[in-house]
């Protein structure tokens, strides 16, 4: 570990199993953070790095905000942990209710979660037991998509679409699922700004689907509006509404994954506002809180609510629960970044910024190795050449290149991806693009 990277050669690293890391060449040359404070986190050896991505697109409204801190803290003093089964504290309602103000449609019935994940296995079992309740339980297939990414529960890695999210577990994976390909083409829509005018077709593949499996067996379908972790994926115009229509005529329902579109990301509550496409079950997590303690929650509609809950005669009515379903403290979080949102008005404030992101992140085209650039909101990506025989690596160079220049941009495959908190300002997003090409620059 080099002085540069730590400047504790107290720090023990072995004993933490890092996910989603390669855990070796980590520790060899850790990246560690210390603080973080709005824009910034200062590392470890006490540099400021531009947050380009919101943490992992969670810390919408910039970090450690008084507020929140301020709510977490008073929290934990009055009441750390209470249960939520056959139990209640005012504080989780309280939650719910202001995630519902935000929520589109009438998906006003919360069920709180700890994550991403848990949220999604959660809607897909909501998704089987509303068919249950409605007399359908035949209907157990889940259709998701190619490169969608649902966190990392059997569910959510069943009707995910990334191979090594897959590859090890393959055996174990739920057995009736089905995925529609994936709307991403270099050949017909590199460099669109915004939607891509091609590709609204690629939904009727779940016409395909359906002639395939028999409407009568599908539960769900589930897509992220913009898929993000397998490198940004953007919905073609029409794309959505067109999976919406095909849905509504054959009973299917439709989850709409925002974990990472929900909570202003798009420059509206939820990409269900921002594209006028209502699902029928709603995922979210990250931004929800702000990302100061884990929580996540499932939006549902009216007529899955009350046909899940209405649907027995007494007694619990949906076997399905966490310890920490509505902890307080992620609770009270919610509370004041909700508050946060409204008051700063952050959610327009992605808006009004979005044209400035978009035309910052497209002066990279014609910067070497680029072959596409994409965005929507403050969400951006950019797609590098591979290097010849060896995939990632160029990514993963820039990766550690903005890092080292006080920039943190994230990648996955050769794609960076960009989503700053919503309060980053004109000047920022110059410096974050402007640092970004440079690196790619000295990148070979
Ligand atoms: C769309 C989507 N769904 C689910 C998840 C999983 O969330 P978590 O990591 O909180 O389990 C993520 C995480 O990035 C995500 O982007």
């Amino acid at each position: 570990m080099s002085q540069r990277d730590s400047n504790d050669a107290s720090l023990d690293l072995s004993a933490f199993w890092m996910p989603f890391t390669a855990n070796r060449q980590f520790k060899q040359a850790p990246r560690l953070l210390k603080r973080a404070k709005g824009m910034y986190y200062t590392s470890y050896d006490g540099r400021r790095i531009l947050d380009g991505t919101a943490g992992l697109w969670c810390v919408n409204a910039g970090h450690c905000r008084d507020e929140i801190v301020a709510a977490v803290k008073a929290q934990a003093e009055e009441m750390d942990f209470a249960p939520t089964f056959q139990m209640g504290h005012p504080i989780a309602f309280e939650a719910a209710t202001k995630i519902a103000r935000h929520t589109p449609g009438d998906l006003k019935h919360i069920f709180l979660t700890n994550s991403g994940s848990e949220a999604v296995d959660t809607a897909l079992k909501i998704a089987l037991a509303y068919h249950r309740a409605c007399g359908q339980g035949q209907r157990t297939r889940f259709i998701g998509r190619e490169r969608g990414y649902h966190g990392v529960g059997f569910g959510g890695i069943s009707v995910g679409g990334i191979t090594p999210n897959r590859r090890a577990y393959s055996g174990a994976l739920l057995p009736a699922v089905d995925h529609l390909p994936h709307t991403l083409s270099l050949e017909h829509a590199a460099f669109s700004k915004g939607q891509p005018a091609w590709g609204a077709h690629l939904a009727d593949e779940l016409e395909r689907l359906v002639a395939l499996h028999d409407a009568s067996t599908i539960a769900a379908v589930i897509v992220e509006p913009v898929a993000g972790s397998a490198g940004v994926l953007i919905p073609p115009r029409g794309y959505l509404e067109r999976l919406r229509a095909i849905c509504d005529q054959y009973g299917i329902l439709m989850i709409f994954d925002e974990v990472i579109t929900g909570w202003g990301r798009l420059g509206a509550a939820f990409a269900a506002q921002y594209f006028g496409v209502t699902p029928d079950l709603l995922t979210m997590a990250k931004g929800t809180n702000n990302a100061a303690a884990p929580l996540g929650a499932v939006a549902a509609s009216a007529a899955i609510h009350d046909a899940i809950v209405g649907g027995v005669a007494d007694g619990i009515e949906f076997f399905h629960g966490y310890t920490y379903s509505g902890h307080p403290i992620g609770a009270a979080a919610a509370c004041a970044t909700i508050d946060l949102y409204e008051r700063e008005q952050l959610f327009a404030r992605a808006a009004r910024l979005a044209p400035y992101f978009e035309a910052a992140i497209h002066r990279l085209r014609g910067e070497p190795h680029v072959i596409d650039v994409r965005n929507l909101g403050l969400i951006g990506g950019v797609e590098l050449q591979p290097r010849e025989g060896a995939p990632g690596k160029r990514a993963y160079d820039v990766f550690v290149g903005c890092f080292e220049k006080g920039v943190l941009v994230r990648y996955t495959g050769d794609i960076l991806a960009f989503s700053p908190p919503l309060i980053i300002d004109e000047t920022q997003i110059d410096e974050l693009f402007s640092t970004v090409a440079q690196v790619i620059r000295e990148t070979k």
